[in-house]
């Protein structure tokens, strides 16, 4: 494996031609360190076109849950391509997410028992919110529209997430004016707090549609934990004032926690439950918001217009479907959840020396998820850089640099990138104060 920064990037062509045409995400294309020139990947490693390997930290945005390449999902994908890539769901099925959907619904809790695919994580919290604001127009409730959000929650890019999402993050802030204005508060963590939440929720009954929440970890929010009790609470506040819950498992569902879902812990079942990133092992673009069936039941009638009016052309695209279903079987043949089990306690051992390192603020791990918090983050491309050249990718932001690498690493790996995450914590505690 050759590791050192020094290498200059290789630029192939496709990379020189292609850069001055493309846009990258949450880059200011101006300042902004070029972009790696990838390969190809395998297992948990990204080879480069320069010859250097680096061994993937966050599993492409917490999606490689099996690391990448998986030939069980690969066959699937290969075989799917050859018979029939994609048809249209709308007026035509297709098996792979005729199974998928009814594999989703055995495995979901209680009676979430309907599920609508889309291509995106955004777009299917968008579909939640949309079906749970008509599931009160299609009982003669035209002003539930409005949700309860919470402070540094993360559901999307989209003007409708943005909304349910943190107003004051740099990614949404700007937008203000053109979001829908939501209740967006703080999650209540004590009794103080819930009593006042359980007043906000009584007071707005009336016009709200429902209550949005990632559970038990706000993650682009900057990874922040809280206690089951609070999604406890959070439920029987709706369930007390007739409110919707959607639970966002887009991180942290199929796994991340150490449970398949992340609300089996709270021992909750959501009203509507949004899935995507694992849910395809990182292969293709895939999501499914899940309804209950009292849901369902609320738009099934003789009437055209108590239909749920959305349809994305590529939903239940057979290839994505056929994707997920290995992904599940994979969930199912090999042993996912005692891997996450093993990995928490390898990264809470591991990471432990951080704690005692100047300018730390906490150091966390919830199942597959290694939390540094920072006092402020400082110069995050030469975070970034210095894990490239020990071999590594991690993509610090906020003030965190985390660990969310796949369920299937090898406790070798998972150690150079622990090891790579203490040794470059304490480079930056040395070198903060230039960032002050
Ligand atoms: C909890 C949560 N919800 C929604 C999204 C948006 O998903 P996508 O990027 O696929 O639109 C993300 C993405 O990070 C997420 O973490």
């Amino acid at each position: 494996m050759t590791t050192p920064s020094d290498v200059p990037p290789a630029n192939p062509d496709w990379f020189t031609t292609g850069h001055k045409h493309i846009w990258m995400p949450y880059t200011q294309m101006k300042s902004s360190p070029l972009p790696q020139a990838v390969k190809s990947t395998e297992g948990v490693r990204i080879r480069l076109e320069d010859g250097r390997e680096l061994i993937d930290g966050i599993a492409s945005w917490w999606s490689a849950c099996h690391g990448y390449n998986h030939p069980h999902i690969v066959d699937a994908i290969t075989r799917q391509a050859k018979t029939m890539p994609h048809v249209m769901l709308a007026g035509l099925s297709n098996e792979p997410a005729f199974t998928l959907a009814a594999r989703l619904a055995a495995m979901t809790p209680g009676d979430l028992n309907r599920v609508f695919f889309s291509e995106s994580g955004s777009v299917s919290v968008e579909i939640a919110m949309k079906m749970a604001v008509q599931f009160w127009i299609n009982q003669g409730h035209k002003n539930r529209n409005r949700f309860i959000a919470f402070k540094n929650g993360y559901h999307g890019d989209t003007i409708g997430t943005m909304g349910v999402g943190d107003p004051d993050n740099i990614m949404h802030g700007p937008f203000h004016g053109l979001m829908a204005q939501q209740l967006v508060v703080d999650l209540p963590a004590n009794e103080t707090d819930r009593t006042a939440f359980e007043a906000l929720a009584a007071e707005h009954a009336g016009t709200l549609a429902g209550i949005i929440m990632e559970p038990l970890v706000q993650g682009a929010g900057g990874m922040i934990f809280h206690a089951t009790e609070t999604v406890k609470f959070i439920r029987d506040v709706c369930d007390r004032h007739g409110i919707l819950l959607i639970l966002d498992e887009i991180m942290v569902g199929l796994g991340r926690l150490g449970t398949t879902f992340a609300c089996e812990q709270a021992d909750v079942t959501p009203d509507l439950m949004t899935l995507s990133k694992s849910l395809t092992g990182g292969t293709m673009p895939l999501a499914a918001t899940i309804a209950t069936d009292r849901i369902f039941e609320a738009f099934y009638a003789d009437e055209l217009e108590r239909c749920l009016m959305h349809g994305p052309t590529y939903m239940g695209n057979a290839l994505a479907c056929a994707a997920a279903n290995a992904s599940l079987d994979l969930f199912e043949t090999e042993p996912r959840l005692d891997q996450v089990q093993a990995m928490a306690a390898q990264m809470i051992d591991a990471l432990a020396p951080c704690r005692d390192i100047a300018g730390v603020m906490d150091v966390r791990v919830w199942g597959g998820i290694g939390v540094i918090e920072l006092e402020t983050l400082g110069d995050m491309y030469w975070i970034r850089d210095q894990f490239i050249a020990k071999g590594c990718w991690v993509r610090p932001f906020g003030n965190v640099i985390y660990l969310m690498p796949a369920f299937n690493i090898d406790p070798a790996d998972l150690t150079t990138l622990t090891d790579a995450v203490v040794e470059i914590t304490a480079m930056w505690s040395e070198k903060r104060g230039e960032w002050a």
